[in-house]
């Protein structure tokens, strides 16, 4: 009997403090206007002095597994798609495993970067439907302000912090994750990267002064990089997943920057309603930034049972990946 792989919960948990553009503009040479105009952001949320990725994913996690009425004792996997965790080791899933008491679950980060929570649903899918776990919980959390220099007005602007959750429950029925399209192109690596903190250049008095533990970006790259891969990924999982474009309900792209949004909603000829935008609330969220999304469609009804949803992310790596969801 083939298996698939049902989202049953969803959670999201972003932190209270506000970050406005005029608050920006008060601490780099930068405006609202221009902010919004080249981004669509408005605002975005940054983590309290006590909160890291790991609490924001367990408040994120506990929701989801509340919607399913699912005990975390009953958890096959945890996944935690992060570009930011709370240490280099031991893993942030292991301590959410431990937070939520899921004492029968295994655990791992997955480092994909904005590409992160697609590339961890694609994995627990596979999972799923090769009959290695029953319940899987995929988490994509970021405290992206405390890899951010924020005397850096190119980068500091396009930042925030928050966590998505969903939960994956094996089933009989048809729907769930119907197709994944992952891709990497690592030649473009230094385009986005935190030079200093790992096995290559570890963290010294020197890197330090050398401002090396921040994230450093050509955005002009990136952007070039995002409205080429992002839609052809998107028209492969619709392909693979046996649909044509206009079956897909609601396109829930990474919300990095709402003109590479529009871009790829051109290309693709979607109506702009059957695209879901919420940068302007939080920023980029990296690996957040697509359960957020999610959470934040299924509130508003913008995303309903039965509907197929095409998610689809890009970014660090650089990497990509695309999925075509049956909610
Ligand atoms: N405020 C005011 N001016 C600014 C700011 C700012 N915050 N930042 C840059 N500028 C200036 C630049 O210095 C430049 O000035 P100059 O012409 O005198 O040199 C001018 O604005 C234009 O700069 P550009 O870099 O050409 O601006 P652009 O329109 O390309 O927008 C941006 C920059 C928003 C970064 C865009 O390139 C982008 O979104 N790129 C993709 C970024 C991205 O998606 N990153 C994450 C991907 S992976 C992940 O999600 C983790």
């Amino acid at each position: 009997m083939k298996r698939y792989a049902q989202i049953v919960g969803w959670g999201k948990y972003v932190p209270s403090k506000v970050l406005t553009n005029d608050d920006l503009a008060a601490m780099v040479d930068t405006s609202d206007e221009w902010i919004r105009t080249r981004t669509g952001i408005a605002e975005r949320r940054i983590a309290a002095p006590k909160e890291a990725t790991a609490s924001m994913a367990v408040q994120a996690a506990r929701e989801a597994l509340a919607v399913a009425d699912v005990d975390p004792a009953r958890l096959n996997l945890i996944i935690v798609a992060t570009a930011t965790p709370d240490y280099l080791f031991p893993s942030t899933a292991c301590l959410v495993q431990d937070a939520l008491g899921a004492e029968r679950a295994a655990a791992f980060d997955l480092a994909a970067g904005c590409s992160g929570f697609v590339y961890a649903l694609a994995v627990a899918s596979q999972l799923i439907a090769a009959g290695a776990y029953e319940l899987v919980l995929v988490i994509g959390s970021e405290t992206l302000s405390r890899i951010i220099d924020w005397t850096d007005r190119t980068t500091c602007v396009l930042f925030g912090d928050g966590a998505g959750a969903v939960l994956l429950q094996a089933s009989e029925q048809p729907g769930g994750v119907l197709s994944s399209v992952l891709g990497a192109d690592g030649s473009g690596g230094d385009l986005l990267i935190m030079p200093a903190g790992g096995s290559r250049q570890p963290a010294s008095a020197e890197t330090v002064a050398q401002r090396l533990h921040y994230a450093r970006m050509d955005g002009r790259e990136i952007y070039r990089f995002a409205t080429r891969t992002m839609s052809k990924a998107a028209e492969q999982a619709v392909q693979q997943a046996g649909l044509a474009l206009e079956q897909v309900d609601l396109v829930v792209p990474h919300q990095a920057n709402n003109r590479i949004i529009e871009t790829v909603t051109k290309l693709l000829k979607l109506p702009e309603e059957k695209v879901f935008v919420n940068i302007d609330r939080y920023g980029n969220t990296s690996a957040a930034s697509i359960p957020i999304a999610l959470k934040d469609a299924m509130d508003s009804a913008q995303i309903r049972r039965g509907d197929k949803v095409l998610a689809s992310g890009f970014g660090v790596g650089l990497s990509w990946g695309s999925a075509i969801i049956e909610i």
